[in-house]
């Protein structure tokens, strides 16, 4: 039997993403584990969300960019995680943090990527008054929100909404695509092809 995949859960805020993987694994949805939660805010409900679960948590103090990602590094390195799973962590990562673990970070986005990355994408959309919009799983490169695609999920959006009620929409659609795209690396059947992601239809026991 192959080990079970262990993740490194990066956030800032709220964790409902976190959550939505706690509650995969233990509903036995999801076979894997998160060996740590990080965290660059000591306040972030998500930390509180880990404890809850007694899930290992870590604050690292933001300071000087280097530094701050080489003890985030070393933390992820000491609790061998195979997966990093930015879940609302609202920082830029350097490309040398993002080549230390080449194809092995994934981030969600509210937002059907390429449009509208950044801050506040859910705001984006409803300014820019597009009719769709959704979420994106993708795999971080160098470029900011600009990493290969592994899934998308689409989400109208009505007349009368607010940026609140869009994004409550999007949230729940976000749970589900973050968990599944963790689920299809696990099961190590994302395979990279310049910018596309495919997804093969059986998996293999990996040995990671
Ligand atoms: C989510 O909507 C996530 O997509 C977004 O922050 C929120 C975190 O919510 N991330 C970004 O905008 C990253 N650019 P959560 O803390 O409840 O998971």
């Amino acid at each position: 039997m192959s080990k079970k995949l262990r993740l490194g859960v990066l956030v800032s805020g709220r964790g409902t993403n976190l959550q939505a993987i706690i509650d995969s694994i233990n509903e036995g949805k999801l076979s894997a584990e998160i060996a740590i939660v990080i965290s660059d805010n000591p306040n972030a409900m998500a930390l509180e969300r880990a404890r809850k679960a007694n899930i290992p948590t870590a604050y690292v103090k933001p300071g000087k960019k280097s530094e701050f990602e080489r003890e985030i590094i070393n933390i992820l390195e000491e609790n061998n995680v195979d997966l990093i799973v930015l879940a609302g962590f609202m920082r830029i990562l350097s490309p040398n943090f993002v080549n230390h673990f080449p194809l092995r970070i994934i981030n969600i986005h509210p937002s059907l990527l390429p449009s509208f990355p950044g801050l506040n994408a859910q705001k984006q959309a409803l300014e820019y008054g597009v009719k769709i919009t959704g979420c994106t799983v993708h795999f971080v490169n160098e470029v900011v929100d600009g990493g290969p695609i592994i899934l998308q999920e689409a989400v109208p959006v009505y007349d009368d909404d607010t940026v609140e009620s869009l994004s409550a929409r999007i949230l729940e659609k976000e749970h589900k695509i973050l968990v599944e795209a963790i689920r299809l690396f696990g099961e190590n059947r994302l395979r990279v092809s310049g910018r596309r992601v495919f997804i093969d239809k059986e998996g293999f026991d990996k040995c990671l």
